[in-house]
């Protein structure tokens, strides 16, 4: 019997950081406890390919709560997100590589991070990841940012130059939307001979 419900989950988290002295820390635990049964989730969400790229379950100025499924074969350009974030892997895999800032307001490649099933990755409000998932299977996740994550100003940084550049979630949904297309499409059964 499934045990998910996502209104309990924006509830819990919520709570967390209205009332706990370490938000990031208390929602970590939840978003644990959470994938931690990836079958209890999937039978709350719809199946990842029928699946909006990203499904929003709470937006407010303390919390934004997203349902994120990733397509095959994506490599996303590096940003910040200005707030802190717990991101929990409960299908797929998602290879993370955090960055350095440099004095310049370039950065540079430090180190990185596979996170697979069940896996939570907990993430200050300074850090610079980019996220890449390599395999040809869907990427299901939940993320919790402890802000507004839609108005609050962020930065992209080049794939080539590393040069900052203001993020544009236009541009970044674009590229996911045709990714997702083209891994549909992939997905999608052939005609009998
Ligand atoms: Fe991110």
């Amino acid at each position: 019997m499934s045990t998910f419900d996502k209104d309990t989950l924006v509830e819990q988290c919520l709570s967390a950081v209205r009332s706990e002295s370490d938000p990031r820390r208390a929602v970590k635990d939840i978003v644990e406890r959470a994938v931690s049964d990836p079958v209890s989730i999937e039978s709350e969400v719809r199946p990842w390919t029928e699946s909006p790229m990203m499904t929003i379950w709470h937006r407010s100025e303390e919390l934004t709560v997203l349902h994120i499924v990733w397509p095959p074969d994506v490599d996303l350009f590096a940003h910040d997100h200005n707030m802190w974030a717990n991101i929990g892997i409960y299908g797929g895999r998602e290879d993370n590589t955090f960055y350095r800032r440099l004095d310049d307001g370039r950065i540079e490649p430090n180190t990185e991070k596979s996170m697979l099933v069940s896996d939570v990755v907990s993430l200050g409000p300074d850090v610079v990841h980019s996220v890449a998932n390599p395999t040809r299977d869907w990427t299901a996740a939940l993320h919790i940012y402890g802000g507004e994550f839609f108005t609050t100003p962020r930065t992209m940084w080049s794939k080539d130059t590393f040069e900052p550049m203001e993020l544009d979630t236009d541009f970044l949904r674009e590229r996911l939307e045709a990714a997702a297309a083209a891994a549909r499409l992939a997905d999608a059964p052939g005609e009998a001979p």
